[in-house]
């Protein structure tokens, strides 16, 4: 397999049919987790077969943990309990994942040897700091690169006490890691968080049989808490699809001319639902049908249709529940008629890449008339005429996929470097969106 791929994408087409996006990314990452340290076999159907999620599978093998698959989305996970993991024999290798570095830390804090968490090159220029200080409050041991950068090392058998922590962003991923270090403290864990963020280990927790109380405080803020050292039950889970990957085509259906798509069974979990509140406040045509829960889960068909949609300012609070759409929320401004503005989004700064930086350099690069802010962008869209151009995605998977989407109306070809990314979490990304109607081809370079 060749190391890079190049996307080059004809303009013009619709978009049109019936789909089924691969599973979702976080929640394939946490079945993993925590049917590894639950009591009993768990089976996972609508597994994430990217490599993200296939770095936390692979961690997990290392530590002593029989898993079978993936085979087409099922996986069979041997717990091991919340103290049967083992020393692996070398540094577990994360990826491009934040995800998987971020919560594995958390786990990897509670146990009685010591390990290395180590990741590729945006992975390793990510902050670490925001998992790595509470962790330390809670008693673990962690030396990181300069800035708390990774590599983590994470050292032995450090016995961790509870803590009451004020999250100082929005973050599930740091919520997650203190939740997951909570199992392994003595005491009571309490997680504050500034914003509602994605709940999917609280859910996935209760759904273990161990009980995480949630608690609204006001309107933004959330209280969650948790008893360490309780036992998690083996439960089988269905993944749903991904409503990050199914925002690719939400934006393609709405951005194009007789547009008409059913993307089936995705995720609507309400703390994952920015995207379809701000595509429908820009005018776009969404409505959800077959709605239904799985495992803890809700899901629907997301049915979409050409929209005329029109430039809004993103109401600050659907920040958190957008946050890995805003890649292509962005070229979604770029077609709307008038002004959209972003603000209260610098964690986009600190993501795969820079997201504000990297989008405003591409949607300008093809002409788009795109303004980078401290935490947002201000996109003047719907008028421009568009320009043939060469994009870098920056090890962006969600990079090379939304300016994918730019070139469904733009006046002439676009080319995108450094797609072999996008196998973190779509691999079908390219043959899904043929068959719907963009016009991409991917070139081994
Ligand atoms: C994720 C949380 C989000 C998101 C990431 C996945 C998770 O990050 O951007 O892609 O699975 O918990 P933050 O919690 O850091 O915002």
């Amino acid at each position: 397999m060749s190391n890079n791929i190049q996307f080059k994408v004809q303009p013009g087409g619709t978009i049109k049919g019936r789909i089924r996006v691969p599973g979702d990314k976080s929640i394939s990452h946490r079945s993993i987790m925590l049917g590894s340290i639950a009591e009993g076999t768990t089976h996972v159907t609508g597994f994430l077969e990217g490599e993200d999620s296939l770095a936390t599978l692979k961690a997990f093998q290392a530590m002593g943990v029989e898993i079978s698959g993936p085979n087409q989305g099922n996986v069979t996970i041997h717990g091991v309990g919340l103290k049967g993991l083992k020393k692996p024999a070398h540094p577990l290798d994360m990826g491009n994942s934040g995800t998987a570095m971020r919560l594995m830390a958390g786990i990897l804090a509670g146990q009685d040897f010591e390990c290395e968490l180590i990741g590729d090159a945006s992975l390793s220029k990510r902050p670490m700091k925001r998992v790595t200080q509470p962790l330390v409050e809670m008693g673990a041991k962690i030396d990181t690169a300069e800035g708390g950068k990774p590599p983590l090392k994470i050292q032995q058998g450090q016995a961790l006490k509870a803590i009451n922590y004020r999250l100082p962003m929005a973050s599930a991923q740091v919520k997650s890691c203190i939740l997951l270090a909570g199992l392994y403290a003595k005491g009571t864990t309490t997680v504050i968080e500034p914003a509602p963020t994605r709940d999917h280990t609280e859910r996935m927790l209760n759904g273990f049989g161990y009980p995480v109380h949630s608690e609204k405080l006001d309107d933004m803020q959330t209280k969650v808490v948790l008893e360490g050292g309780g036992k998690l039950t083996a439960k089988d889970i269905d993944v749903p699809s991904d409503i990050s990957s199914a925002a690719f085509f939400m934006v393609a259906a709405a951005v194009a001319k007789e547009a008409d798509l059913i993307i089936e069974h995705v995720g609507i979990n309400p703390t994952r639902t920015g995207v379809i509140d701000i595509l429908k406040l820009m005018g776009a045509d969404i409505t959800l049908e077959n709605q239904a829960t799985v495992g803890g889960e809700p899901v629907a068909d997301i049915h979409i249709k050409s929209s005329k949609l029109k430039g809004i300012k993103i109401p600050e609070s659907l920040v958190p529940l957008a946050i890995d759409e805003f890649p292509v929320l962005f070229v979604a401004a770029a077609s709307a008629e008038g002004q959209t503005i972003l603000s209260g989004a610098e964690e986009l700064r600190v993501k795969e890449s820079d997201r504000i930086q990297v989008m405003a350099d591409a949607l300008i690069a093809v002409g788009i008339d795109a303004n980078p802010t401290e935490d947002g962008m201000i996109i003047n869209g719907g008028k421009q005429k568009t320009q043939s151009a060469e994009i870098q995605s920056h090890h962006d998977h969600r990079i090379s996929m939304a300016m994918t989407v730019a070139g469904l109306n733009a006046d002439s070809e676009i080319t995108i470097d450094d797609c072999a990314n996008v196998r973190t979490s779509f691999p079908s990304f390219i043959e899904l969106a043929n068959e719907v109607g963009l016009n991409i081809s991917a070139i081994e370079v």
